[in-house]
Parts: structure tokens; sequence; C-alpha cells
């Protein structure tokens, strides 16, 4: 087997590996990805030729696709190695979403890759065997398209460093400020250890699992100051993350709105941020509870809703539709930009 051949295949191999390590520890995603870049590196040495006869030669439909998906290729790659080393703190990195760029960027290659190698094939299979090869190039690339995030979304644990964070400039809303919060985390029968949770994306701060609507909260008392109170219900909801979906499935066709544990004094308060994850694309029934059982008329709530990919949902219609409170443009954010949204919390409440 050529050199070329070898390193290629190499490649391959550990292009699938780094996508399935971004699963894994950190550790072995950064490795993974160390080691493709390096063969990124060898692959260009080695095809140099390439670059050589870029321009001569007659530019017929084949060549110009084959050019268009090398260029696709190589700009998102590039994009996925900036992006990975941002996230890894190789380099002092300017304020983006790296996480969301990095995905992005990550999908855009796969399916490049997918093509640039069925291009290449092409040359060495012919006929019924290259429509087939198409076919499952095609399926790949869907899968990648769609598959990527939603492992993401689900599957991927979300490290965080809580103190760097949550640090950032300061903004003053006027009037008492009460940050009231519902999390799965927090109302649930797991230990805090990462090990006794199932299923869904997890926020991890060292080895302790930090609800995704806490984080939120405490993001918002970084900006604004406040007093933050957390939704308990009495009733515990199941560790396993299918089963606490199956639960709140049927407090929405019962009806049933789930007792708590105690409620704010809210009329301390003149703001309320009002933060809750998305359940069956609505608002949770033990939020519910507690906006039904507080006095909020006369001010004014700032909702902030984090999900799973389903947005608002129908959340802000069901709040308006019971609440006597003034509602602000609600906020969503998406479970795994949470560790990069500060600067978005911060500008959303000052045109809020
Ligand atoms: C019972 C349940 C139902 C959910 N339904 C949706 C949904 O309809 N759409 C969506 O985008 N995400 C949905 N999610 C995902 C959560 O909204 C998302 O993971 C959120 O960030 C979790 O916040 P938390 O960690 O504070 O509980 C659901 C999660 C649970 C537990």
């Amino acid at each position: 087997m050529s050199q070329k051949k070898f390193i290629d295949i190499l490649m391959l191999i550990l292009f699938f590996f780094c996508l399935a390590s971004s699963f894994l520890p950190e550790q072995s995603h950064k490795l993974t990805g160390i080691g493709f870049t390096s063969l990124i590196i060898c692959h260009n040495i080695l095809n140099r030729n390439f670059y050589k006869s870029f321009l001569r030669g007659k530019f017929n439909w084949r060549r110009m696709i084959n050019f268009a998906t090398i260029i696709f290729l190589a700009v998102s790659m590039l994009i996925t190695i900036i992006s990975g080393s941002a996230l890894a703190d190789y380099f002092s990195a300017p304020d983006l979403n790296w996480r969301s760029i990095h995905l992005g960027a990550a999908i855009v290659a796969t399916v490049s890759l997918f093509v640039h190698i069925l291009i290449h094939a092409s040359r060495y299979i012919k006929g019924k065997i290259f429509y087939v090869a198409s076919m499952l190039v095609f399926i790949l690339a869907v899968g990648a398209v769609f598959g990527l995030p939603y492992l993401d979304r689900w599957f991927h644990t979300v490290k965080i460093n809580r103190s760097e964070i949550l640090r950032g400039e300061k903004l003053n809303l006027g009037g008492k400020i009460l940050i009231v919060y519902f999390s799965r985390i927090g109302n649930t029968n797991f230990l805090g250890e990462v090990d006794a949770v199932s299923g869904a994306s997890l926020m991890l701060d060292g080895k302790k699992i930090v609800g995704n609507a806490q984080m939120i909260a405490e993001l918002v008392q970084s900006v604004l100051g406040g007093e933050i109170f957390e939704i308990q219900t009495e009733k515990i909801y199941p560790a396993d993350y299918p089963q606490t979906t199956q639960v709140a499935k049927q407090e929405f066709l019962s009806g049933e709105l789930p007792a708590l544990v105690k409620l704010p004094t809210v009329e301390n308060y003149d703001k309320i941020i009002l933060i809750y994850p998305l359940w069956w694309s609505n608002l949770p029934k033990p939020v519910e509870t507690f906006l039904r059982s507080s006095d909020l008329s006369g001010k004014k709530i700032y909702p902030i809703v984090t999900h799973g990919g389903g947005g608002l949902g129908e959340s802000i219609d069901t709040l308006k539709s019971f609440t006597r409170a003034e509602i602000a443009e609600p906020l969503d954010i998406y479970s795994s930009d949470i560790p990069a949204s500060r600067k978005i919390i911060f500008e959303w409440l000052k045109k809020s």
C-alpha cells in the first residue's frame, strides 16, 4: 500500500474516532483532534502536486465539484481546528460561542469529507457500485447533519468552570430583583454524582452536576445581583431522564399542579426573572404552580427558557394565559449554549 493511501485510511479511522470521542472524556477528544490535525498536514504535504497543478488543465464539471468540495472541507476543517483550540484554551480566544461554531464546522467538514471521498472513489468504482456508494454517502451525510446535533444535545456532557463563566460586566436594572428558577436537577433523587444520572446532556462543574436553569440563574445573578429562589416540588422526579419525561407527560395529561415545598415572598420584589426548562414544548407544571400560587400583579416577569432545540415552544402563551404580571420579551437559550451565554443574557437584560 502506498504511503498516501495509508495516511488516508488512517485519517478516515481517526476522523470517526474524533467524532466518537466527543462523547468520551475531554482529553481523548483533544488527543484524537491533535492526531487528526497532524495527519491533515501530512496529507497536504503528500498531495502538494494538487496545489502546483491547481490552475492547469481543463475545468470540467467534475473538477469544479471537486474544487468546491475541497474548499468547503479545508475551510470547515480549519474552523473546526481553531474553535477546538479555543475550547481547549490553547490560545486567548475572543468571547464567541465556540461550542456552536465547533459543532457547526464539524458537521460541514463531515459532509464535505464524505463527498470528497466519493469523488475520489469514482475513479475506481463504476456503475451500480458507485450508485450504492453515493446512496451510502447521502445517508451518512443526512445522519451527520441531523444526528450530530441530536447526540450533542442529549448525550454530551458540558464541562464548565463556574467561577470563570460567571465573570463579567454588571448591570443595574433598578428595583428589587428576585430570580426564580425550576430545574430537573435539584428535584430528582440522584446524589449529585454524574454516574448516578442517565440520559440527556449534563452540565458538570468538576464532579458536581449543575442544572441548566440553575446555571442561568447564577449567570443572571452575576449580572444583576438579587436573590435566587429555587422552585422545589414535594414529589421527587426520577433520576432517569426518559422516566422524567413520562412523569411530566402525565402531569400535562392530568392537569395536576405538583405541590411545592415553599413559595418565595414575592411581595418584596418588583422584578422577577423566571427561568425554566421547556417541557413537552410547554411551561413545566411546577412553574405553573408557583405562578398560580403567587400574587404577581404589578410586577414584571422576565422569562428565560432553556431547551433542547424547541425554543420557547408554547410556554409563553401558557404563561400569559393565567398571569396578571407584565411579561417582558422572553429569551430562549439552547442547553449546550449556556456556558457561553452570559453576554447574551447581559444584552437581553439591558434592552428589556
Ligand atoms: C420532562 C422533559 C421534557 C422536555 N421537553 C422538551 C421539549 O419539548 N423541547 C425541548 O427542546 N427540550 C425539552 N426538554 C429538554 C430540556 O428543556 C432541556 O434539557 C433543559 O435545558 C433542561 O434544563 P434543566 O437541566 O434545568 O432541567 C425536556 C426535558 C425534560 C426533562
